[in-house]
Order: structure tokens, then C-alpha cells, then sequence
């Protein structure tokens, strides 16, 4: 029996590994997050151990003697999966034929910038990346935008890119997710692991919303309502809420720099999600498209919701009961997000 299921292993393993490689694109690749991302995804920690992958790295003019640099790197690392790197400046080169997009290339705020500060500067290259995407890239492929102001950027790329589908378009609030989880792990003395089904609600922003009406604590193998595990509902309300809110400008005014190695992360984690799926019985924050039938969220934003992903797909998570409280504040942040695509939407009409 032993002797079958090892034969079968090994021509499973020979099969995968002659598989066809994905383009995988990581623009900004010269940037700090990039550098602590593309090992993660050049060792198959995103799209599987045995999934060969040819990475492309787009980055502007004068950054690419640096990005001779990373490729070397990349190079150096050694990794079986990674068949070729293509550093490049032309988006013609970049989105060719690819399978999967990460864009995280853009201008990241500094100390005392609100993250919509970025708006004129980064949705302009959004809309060319866009432009880009519908001309060059697989009708197929998975696009997740990290550059802020990341929602509104996202919506930028897609409506940029009218022959891809909407739903393949994502952006990034797994952070704020992965930070609110860390949150009530910490407070609960377990780990994080422990801690699933938080949402963040609305924009990658200061008026996101973490809530943790919907998740559950594994205290001690008894799966425990955040509220009743934690026991400190004023915590809950306040402090909690805004320390995820706010936890990117902390990083920022302690670093000097915005936060790189836990964003890497949660775009492994995200992007990992979108390709594998989501845990049975479990879901994860990730801005998509609002259609308008969800939560009375109004149509046509890029607004982070509770998803789950089978084949490649998400659905929101619908019909979770919501309170006076969490309304409120899902409302103030999709009206924060009409703001923001109004505005960028005014700038790419000038
Ligand atoms: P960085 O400045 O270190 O790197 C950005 C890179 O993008 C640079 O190498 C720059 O040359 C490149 N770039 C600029 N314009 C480009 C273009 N048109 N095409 C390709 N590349 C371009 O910044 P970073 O710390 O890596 O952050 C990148 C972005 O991610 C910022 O907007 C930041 O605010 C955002 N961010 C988002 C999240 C999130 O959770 N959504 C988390 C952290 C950071
Ligand atoms: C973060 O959340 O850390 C990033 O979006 C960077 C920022 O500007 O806050």
C-alpha cells in the first residue's frame, strides 16, 4: 500500500513539475515591499511548491540599475520553481500574457500624508497599468492592487480595463485584516491562528472599519464569540478600532518608512487565497467590486468586504446581522470611497 501511494506521489510530483510556468508581475519591484515579497512567491509560497514561474519586474527608468540588483538576488537564491526573471520599465514587455498581477508600484505616503493625499499622483499610473492590462494581459488573470490609495486605485485600473472582468480585479485590506486578528490574539493570550472570521469593512484607510461581531476565538478548543472571549466591549468599540485604523501612520511615524514585511505578507496571503481558495467554514477582507447588492453598499466602489473564494472566484459572505453601530461606520467609509472615486475621477477627466 505504502509502495502505491509513494507511486503515485512521485507521479503526481512529476506531472505537477511539468507544469506550465505563470507569468507572475510585480510592479514598484525595485521598492521595499517588493523586496520582501518576491522570495515568498519565487519559493511557492503563493502559488504552490511545484507551480514553475517566470517573474516580471516592472519598475520606472531609473530605478532599473536597482532592479539588476534584485534580479541577481532572485538569481543568487537558487529556487527550482523560478524559471526566468524579466526586469523591465515598458508596461508592453510587463503585462504580456500574464496570469497574475500584483501592483504595488507607487508613491507611498509620508509622515503626516493621509493615504488619499496620493490620489492624483498614483491614479494616473493606474489608469495607464490599466490601459495595460486590457491590452497585453490573459483575459484571466487575477489583479491585486496594493499602491494607495488602493481601493480607489483598483477601481482606476478596472474600469481602465473594460475587457477583464471586474471580479478578477482586488485590493489589499488583508493588513487591516491580519492586524485586527493579531489584535484579539494578543488580548486573549493565543495565537493567531486562533482568532478567524474578522472583517474589515470599506476603505484601505483611517475610516476602515475592523469588526469583530462576526469572529471567533479558539480558547482552549472551545470556539468563543470575539466579544465573549474578550470581555472588554469598550475595548472592542474603541481602542481596538482605532489602533488597526491607524496602524499603518504608526508604522510610519516609527520607521520613518511605511510598512513593507507585514504588507509582503498579507499579499501572499491574499493572493494565495484567490489561487487556493479560502478555509471551509472561514473568510478573509478583501476589497472587490460592490455591486450594490451587498449591505446597501453603494454600487461602483472598490469596498473591502468578509469574502470566500472556491475556483478561483470570491462571493461576499452575505447576510450577516448587522448592528446600529457597525452601520454607521460601514456608511461612513463607502461615502469616504464615493468621495475619493469622484475626485479621482475628476482628475482623469483634466
Ligand atoms: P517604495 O517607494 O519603496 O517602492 C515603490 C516602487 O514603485 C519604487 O521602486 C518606485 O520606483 C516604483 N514605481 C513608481 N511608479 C511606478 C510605475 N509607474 N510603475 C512601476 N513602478 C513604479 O514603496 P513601498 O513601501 O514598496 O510601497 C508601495 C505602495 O504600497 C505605496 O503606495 C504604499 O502606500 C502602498 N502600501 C499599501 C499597503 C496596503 O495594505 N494596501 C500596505 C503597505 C504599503
Ligand atoms: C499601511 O497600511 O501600512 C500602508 O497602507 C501604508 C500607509 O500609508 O499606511
Amino acid at each position: 500500500m505504502l509502495t502505491l501511494l509513494t507511486s503515485m506521489y512521485l507521479v503526481m510530483r512529476t506531472v505537477s513539475s511539468r507544469a506550465e510556468p505563470i507569468r507572475v508581475l510585480v510592479t514598484g519591484a525595485a521598492g521595499q515591499i517588493a523586496y520582501s515579497l518576491l522570495y515568498s512567491i519565487a519559493k511557492g509560497d503563493v502559488f504552490g511548491k511545484d507551480q514553475p514561474i517566470i517573474l516580471i519586474l516592472l519598475d520606472i527608468p531609473p530605478m532599473l540599475p536597482v532592479l539588476d540588483g534584485v534580479v541577481m538576488e532572485l538569481q543568487d537564491c537558487a529556487l527550482p520553481i523560478l524559471k526566468e526573471v524579466i526586469p523591465t520599465d515598458k508596461v508592453e514587455v510587463a503585462f504580456k500574457d500574464i496570469d497574475a498581477a500584483i501592483l504595488v508600484g507607487s508613491m507611498p505616503r509620508k509622515e503626516g500624508m493621509e493615504r488619499k493625499d496620493l490620489l492624483k499622483a498614483n491614479v494616473a499610473i493606474f489608469k495607464t497599468q490599466g490601459a495595460a492590462l486590457d491590452k497585453y494581459a490573459k483575459k484571466t488573470v487575477k489583479v491585486v492592487v496594493v499602491g494607495n490609495p488602493a481601493n480607489t486605485n483598483c477601481l482606476i485600473a478596472s474600469k481602465s480595463a473594460p475587457s477583464i472582468p471586474k471580479e478578477n480585479f482586488s485590493c489589499l485590506t488583508r493588513l487591516d485584516h491580519n492586524r485586527a486578528c493579531s489584535q484579539v490574539a494578543m488580548r486573549c493570550g493565543v495565537s493567531s491562528d486562533q482568532v478567524k472570521n474578522v472583517i474589515i469593512w470599506g476603505n484601505h484607510s483611517s475610516t476602515q472599519y475592523p469588526d469583530v461581531h462576526h469572529a471567533k476565538v479558539n480558547l482552549q478548543g472551545a470556539e468563543t464569540e470575539a466579544y465573549q472571549a474578550i470581555k472588554d466591549d469598550a475595548w472592542l468599540r474603541g481602542d481596538f478600532i482605532s489602533t488597526v485604523q491607524q496602524r499603518g501612520a504608526a508604522v510610519i511615524k516609527a520607521r520613518k518608512l511605511s510598512s513593507a514585511m507585514s504588507a509582503a505578507k498579507a499579499i501572499c496571503d491574499h493572493m494565495r487565497d484567490i489561487w487556493f481558495g479560502t478555509k471551509e467554514g472561514e473568510f478573509v477582507s478583501m476589497g472587490v467590486y460592490a455591486s450594490g447588492n451587498s449591505y446597501n453598499i453603494p454600487e461602483d466602489l472598490i469596498y473591502s468586504f468578509p469574502v470566500q473564494i472556491k475556483n478561483k472566484t470570491w462571493k461576499v459572505v452575505d447576510g450577516l446581522p448587522i448592528n446600529d453601530f457597525s452601520r454607521a461606520k460601514m456608511d461612513a467609509t463607502a461615502a469616504e470611497l464615493v468621495e475619493e472615486r469622484d475626485t479621482a475621477l475628476d482628475f482623469l477627466s483634466q
